[in-house]
């Protein structure tokens, strides 16, 4: 998802056994490859004393499972088999703090689009991956614009599922903000209101308030977003979801993006005008500092959100 190139790790889980990374292939006419049918997940790994750690593995494989009814994928594993792979796969590949991709998808056989005819193929990749909009922004945060772009409309795109074909709308904003010089685009429903960034859920801070767009039916329900509410009112803010106007961005106090690749990254302009005081605010560095504080294993999992992969 963002610029960097894959870093490779060695091993691949597929429907129960590992395969070496370079044979996970799927042939050119998979139905994953002609329509974007599949789905899949986004999960982090994090280096604690306690040796590694995946945050909110049974949340996310949960939407794994809600995806794949939403698109009437019968993945055919018990969800604890698909959680112990996560675990299975970063240890298998030594690896330590990193991502996590587990992948449903339908494969070659249906010539049409009823899937009926490809079979469905599970897998769970993992590689290390280090601060997704680059390297420092979790400090200093970025500059992004408003995307010409919009998210669909509800009931076009089922974005509670997270499906690969829904991401060349996700393309396309993250494509036009980097082309003009921007780390990220946060795009508007069809509503004209605010949604969300192409890969991350938005916060707002006005007046020590913490805001946020509703789950309007154009946004993914983010795992991190989530995350970050309940942290925001641990550390005693208000915290309200509500309808955002695009203007409301320019005059917040403070704005930052949150998601599993991004993590809690602090924006420092909207459209070349400058967020507050034109840097990482106060209230986004203290709640960034509570989430990398507990992901990393330096503060209680008050929620029991990390999973150590090695217990
Ligand atoms: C479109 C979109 N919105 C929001 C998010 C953030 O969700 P999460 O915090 O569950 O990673 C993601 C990342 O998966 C995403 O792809």
């Amino acid at each position: 998802m963002g610029s960097a190139t894959l870093v490779e790790s060695e091993w691949i889980w597929k429907d129960g056994t590992f395969i070496p990374w370079g044979d996970a292939r799927v042939h050119l006419l998979s139905l994953a490859v002609q329509f974007g049918s599949s789905v899949f997940e986004g999960i982090r790994c994090y280096a604690t004393p306690r040796g590694p750690a995946i945050f909110r593995l049974p949340e996310h494989i949960r939407r794994l499972y809600d995806s794949c009814r939403i698109y009437r994928i019968d993945m055919g594993h018990d969800p604890s088999v698909v959680r112990e792979a996560c675990r299975r796969t970063v240890r298998k590949n030594g690896l330590g703090s990193c991502y996590v991709r587990p992948m449903v998808l339908r494969g070659y056989g249906a010539a049409g689009l009823n899937p009926v005819g490809s079979p469905v193929e599970t897998y769970v990749a993992a590689w290390p991956w280090g601060t997704y909009l680059g390297e420092g922004t979790l400090e200093r945060g970025v500059d992004v614009c408003v995307s010409s772009w919009n998210r669909a409309h509800p009931n076009t795109y089922p974005v509670q599922a997270k499906a690969a074909g829904h991401y060349v709308n996700a393309q396309l904003i993250k494509m036009e903000a980097v082309q003009n010089g921007y780390a990220e685009g946060i795009a508007l429903g069809p509503g004209g209101l605010v949604s969300e960034g192409s890969g991350q859920n938005l916060f707002l801070v006005r007046d020590g308030v913490v805001l946020t767009p509703f789950l309007d039916g154009t946004s993914l329900s983010g795992i991190t977003r989530d995350a970050v509410i309940t942290i925001a009112r641990d550390l005693g803010y208000g915290v309200r979801e509500q309808d955002v106007p695009r203007e409301t961005l320019y005059v917040a106090d403070e704005l930052f993006f949150t998601g599993t690749a991004t993590e809690v990254a602090p924006i420092r302009s909207v459209d070349g005008i400058p967020i507050g005081e034109g840097k990482a605010g106060p209230v986004t560095l203290a709640i960034q500092k509570a989430f990398l504080d507990l992901v990393q294993g330096r503060a209680e999992d008050a929620h029991g959100w990390l999973t150590y992969v090695n217990d």
